[in-house]
């Protein structure tokens, strides 16, 4: 990976806010030395507060202050004084639509950008109304980024893919020895970019996403308290996770072999869902954005119903 960044220096930052379903124990970032390729993100922890902080709207955030506090730590202690870059995803995708606390990615940023780092915020799971609320995940945070990663839904099914920055960054390309793409500005991908862009738009999709979404998150999130094994539902419009430990005590993943045998139950009921989280504990949902909510009542129904299953073996 090649970044034309502001300074030379070589670090890029990936922070991960793992999930692991332990409260309060402080997260660790994964950090890629230039040009090391990105490697598959590792989940470590998980603050169990942060999405309390976003439902309270509170001034104060501790699990945001912890977050925070082991940001700098990392800064100060495993990257040079400046740094290239940092990436983030609003909403993380494959480790288990986790979210961050509220103001941490703000917070960050800043201390990004002081250490001369330009902030990469990775849409490509989050972007395209998919949240709902806003069209861009990073709205949901309050932040501007310097530099926007965009894929999926920009084509509906269609291999396309896009970099938004600013004049500053984009014109440091030209300044690079080649930069070049076989595929890049495509008509035909344009096109299809731009018809997508009218059907959001036209079919209120990103407003679907906020109603059929929040009426998804409340129905799914009652199955937590039906569920011993249901040990978190979270996330926001049409990204949804529903994370499976053993027992709602020891918080602890439920097994692999468990969330596979609810899984496969799921799809044979006629249910697709993906699967996260470093222990692949986490299911997630992230419909197409025209998605009813009797098809959301239907997911409920089979979810519940595999979840039943899977209960009524475990007590044979
Ligand atoms: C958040 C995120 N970023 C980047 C990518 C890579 O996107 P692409 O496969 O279009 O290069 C993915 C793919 O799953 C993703 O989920």
């Amino acid at each position: 990976m090649q970044l034309c960044t502001r300074n030379q220096d070589p670090a890029i930052l990936v922070f991960c806010i793992p999930r692991d379903c332990r409260p309060f124990v402080l997260p660790v970032c994964l950090v890629c030395v230039f040009p090391t390729p990105l490697m598959p993100l590792h989940s470590f922890t998980h603050v169990g507060a942060s999405f309390l902080c976003w439902l309270l709207s509170a001034d104060c955030c501790h699990a945001e202050d912890q977050y925070i506090e082991q940001f700098k730590d990392t800064l100060s202690t495993c990257v040079g004084k400046s740094i290239a870059g940092f990436f983030a995803e609003p909403i993380q995708g494959v480790n288990g639509f986790v979210q961050y606390p509220k103001g941490f990615l703000k917070e960050a940023f800043q201390l990004v950008r002081e250490r001369g780092g330009v902030c990469i915020a990775d849409e490509v799971q989050t972007g395209f109304g998919r949240l709902g609320s806003h069209f861009w995940g990073f709205q949901t945070h309050g932040v501007l980024p310097d530099i926007v990663t965009m894929a999926k839904g920009i084509g509906n099914g269609f291999p396309m893919a896009a970099v938004v920055t600013t004049p500053e960054i984009a014109k440091s390309l030209a300044k690079c020895v080649l930069h070049f793409n076989t595929f890049g500005g495509n008509p035909m991908a344009c096109a299809i970019g731009s018809a997508v862009l009218e059907v959001i738009k036209e079919e209120k999709l990103q407003e679907n996403s906020q109603e059929v979404g929040t009426y998804l998150l409340l129905k799914l999130a009652k199955l937590q308290d039906e569920f011993e094994i249901i040990g978190d539902v979270r996330g926001k419009g049409l990204m949804i996770g529903i994370e499976m430990v053993k027992d709602k005590t020891s918080r602890q993943p439920l097994p692999r072999e468990e969330v596979s045998q609810i899984h496969e139950d799921c799809r044979q009921m006629g249910l697709i869902v993906g699967r996260g989280g470093l222990f692949s504990q986490t299911f997630r949902i992230a419909p197409s954005l025209c998605i009813t909510k009797p098809e959301a009542d239907f997911a409920v129904d089979v979810f519940r119903a595999a979840v039943t299953q899977h209960m009524e073996r475990r007590a044979k």
